[in-house]
């Protein structure tokens, strides 16, 4: 079936099975391999995208369920001059990259909490990233990550209020 979507703000469409999984078609029919596949049933997160702006596990998502919404992977929240977002800067500066398998999951994760909710509190936190496991890092760097990010980019809508 023909498939129309909008990834990281294009227009695609592509042929695929309605029944294929989201992260399939990503990763080998979009080279966006950005978006790690860990357990391939919902536990680890680390396959989270966005649709319509809410993280989901793109392992269980199937390619018909996307039609005419809009996803956003890791690949799509860099600036346009290639600059990282101010969460996966936070996320460096913080120490809460080890490895990084689950690090598009929790970035993405953290985009989704922090559009809604500019200061979350620790709890706000933990809770948003529940559904993401990180084997490395023992989640303290990653919620100071987080923390630090929140504080960025208030700043940074400060800054751009104050100019405009
Ligand atoms: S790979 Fe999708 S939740 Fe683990
Ligand atoms: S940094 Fe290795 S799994 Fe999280």
């Amino acid at each position: 079936m023909l498939i129309r979507f909008t990834c990281n703000g294009k227009a695609v469409q592509l042929e695929a099975q309605p029944e294929a999984r989201v992260i399939d078609v990503l990763r080998d029919e979009l080279g966006l391999t950005g978006t790690k596949e860990g357990c391939g049933r919902g536990e680890c997160g680390a396959c989270t995208i966005l649709l319509d702006g809410k993280p989901v596990n793109s392992c269980l998502l199937l390619a018909g369920k996307i039609a005419d919404r809009e996803i956003t992977t890791i690949e799509g929240i860099a600036g346009k001059d290639g600059a990282l977002h101010p969460i996966q800067e936070a996320f460096l500066d913080k120490g809460a990259v080890q490895c990084g398998f689950c690090t598009p999951g929790m970035i993405l994760s953290t985009k989704a909490l922090l559009d809604e909710n500019s200061a979350p509190e620790l709890a706000e936190i933990e809770e948003a990233l529940s559904g993401n496991l990180c084997r490395c890092t023992g989640y303290g760097k990653i919620v100071e990550g987080v923390l630090e990010a929140s504080e960025r980019l208030r700043q940074g809508s400060h800054h751009r209020g104050d100019v405009s």
